[in-house]
């Protein structure tokens, strides 16, 4: 390895040093694994939490309930609000949760502090669930994987969409070919303005959710985008977002996302050769339109070449509670991983052996194969940090931008889109 991979470290010796041993040094020990818990099981998790606002509050809730975990602190400088912390001590700064010998931790704090925080938990050994967005730009969230897999720690991100009944479903649907070829992916998510975002705007905030669960359902990179932002609220961020784009193969895609409106909706529609499903995410209902399969026989309606109504289903599925699932996964990665120590470190979410919780081994670091019984993977909220701001390039230029595949090779975090003047296509990089 070059000096040069180094960066900027060349020019101090000490701190080049100090980066190399920690390089080399063999991971930390975690907590569980300090006490004793060589893979019986038998010892609870313990874990805390940093950040207890709107999400920061319900994670503290299932924390405390969840099984085969000990929730021991919370970090909120602004102390309590109510009961939110469930009787665990609220402490004003992370080294007092680190103190008190965590296994991991998860992060809801303002995305703007994703990342300042994630490395310092990745610096002391302790593995972490991230919320969306990974991190407020790519060079961050690229650090942030970088950490986490150089220490062989178990990592994931906090995209909640994946653990939505009604979305398991639809893939699960759409991966054993009930809708024969996929034309389209038409998202809306829109709702009333949420006072305490205010470090990011819609699109890496709400828009994330939409190019995660797209990439995530159909299995398919994004290929090019084309948006259009408008910011009406007076802050500094947009707060309304329509894009049009195309996967890698060939799926149209379009997301409506906004925080102006009065009418709350999360609606996913994928529309394919042999009808449309719609997943309510809000509901967790998934309802399947297929296309008439009969000839009519009324003359008026003979003319007509394109599909005709047919049967419409709404699936009985099993509903359990999303951000549930996603700490009972999250839960068995670390385990399996015994507890982060055994991770491996390349690939991003580390937890390939005991529960197989994860499912995403080295052959698909950045793809969206597998996932539905596991966590997800920092390279794929890398991505997904890599799309939003490629949205946002496409609408501050007004040009449609073409998203460069992900690779091996590419360090985390390269530009991926591209800039050329082809048929109105920018390609940037
Ligand atoms: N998965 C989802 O559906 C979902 C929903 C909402 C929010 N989120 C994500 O969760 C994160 C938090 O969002 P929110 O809506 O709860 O925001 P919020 O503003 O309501 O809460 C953030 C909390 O973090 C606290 N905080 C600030 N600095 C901190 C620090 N240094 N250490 C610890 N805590 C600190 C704030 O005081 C606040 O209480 C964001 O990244 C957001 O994108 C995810």
């Amino acid at each position: 390895m070059g000096a040069a991979s180094f960066g900027g470290l060349r020019a101090n010796p000490a701190k080049l040093v100090a980066r190399i041993e920690h390089f080399y040094a063999p991971p930390k020990e975690s907590a569980a694994l300090a006490r004793g818990d060589r893979g019986g099981g038998v010892v609870s998790l313990r874990a805390g939490l940093v950040g207890l606002g709107a999400m920061g509050r319900h994670h503290a809730r299932i924390l405390s309930e969840l099984d085969g975990v000990d929730f021991v602190g919370v970090v909120e400088p602004e102390g309590e609000p109510g009961r939110a912390a469930r009787g665990v001590p609220v402490l004003r700064e992370l080294p007092e949760l680190v103190a008190l010998g965590i296994d991991y931790a998860v992060v809801a704090c303002p995305t703007a502090l994703h990342e300042e925080i994630g490395l310092q938990l990745a610096d002391e050994g302790i593995c972490a669930l991230i919320e969306k967005p990974l991190a407020h730009s790519v060079p961050a969230a690229a650090r942030l994987v970088a950490a986490f897999e150089g220490a062989g720690l178990v990592a994931g991100v906090g995209h909640i969409e994946r653990y939505n009944p009604a979305l398991q479903s639809l893939r699960g649907r759409l991966e054993a070919g009930a809708l024969g070829e996929v034309f389209q992916v038409v998202t809306r998510r829109q709702g009333p303005f949420p006072h305490r975002v205010s470090d990011v705007g819609v699109v890496k905030d709400l828009a994330t959710h939409d190019i995660d669960l797209t990439g995530w359902v159909t299995g398919q990179e994004y290929a090019s985008v084309s948006a259009r932002t408008v910011s009406k609220s007076g802050r500094l961020h947009e707060d309304m977002v329509a894009v049009v784009g195309q996967l890698a193969d060939g799926t149209m895609v379009n997301h409506l996302v906004n925080w102006l409106s009065p009418l709350k909706e999360r609606s996913t529609v994928v529309t394919g050769e042999r009808g449309c499903f719609v997943a309510d995410t809000l509901t967790a209902d998934l309802t399947f339109y297929a296309n008439g399969a009969r000839d009519t026989e009324w003359e008026a309606l003979r003319a007509f070449r394109g599909v005709s109504e047919g049967d419409m289903i709404r699936y009985a599925i099993p509903k359990r509670e999303p951000l549930l699932v996603e700490h009972e996964r999250f839960r068995d990665a670390v385990r399996g991983s015994g507890t982060g120590a055994s991770a491996s470190a390349s690939g991003g979410s580390g937890a390939s052996g005991g529960s197989g919780a994860s499912g995403d081994g080295d052959g698909d670091r950045y793809g969206y194969g597998d996932g539905d019984g596991g966590i997800v993977p920092l390279r794929q909220g890398l991505r997904t940090v890599e799309v939003s701001l490629i949205v946002l390039e496409s609408a501050e230029r007004g040009v449609t931008m073409e998203v460069r595949p992900p690779r091996e090779g590419r360090g985390p975090g390269e530009h991926v889109g591209h800039c050329g003047h082809g048929e109105g296509v920018v390609h940037v990089g």
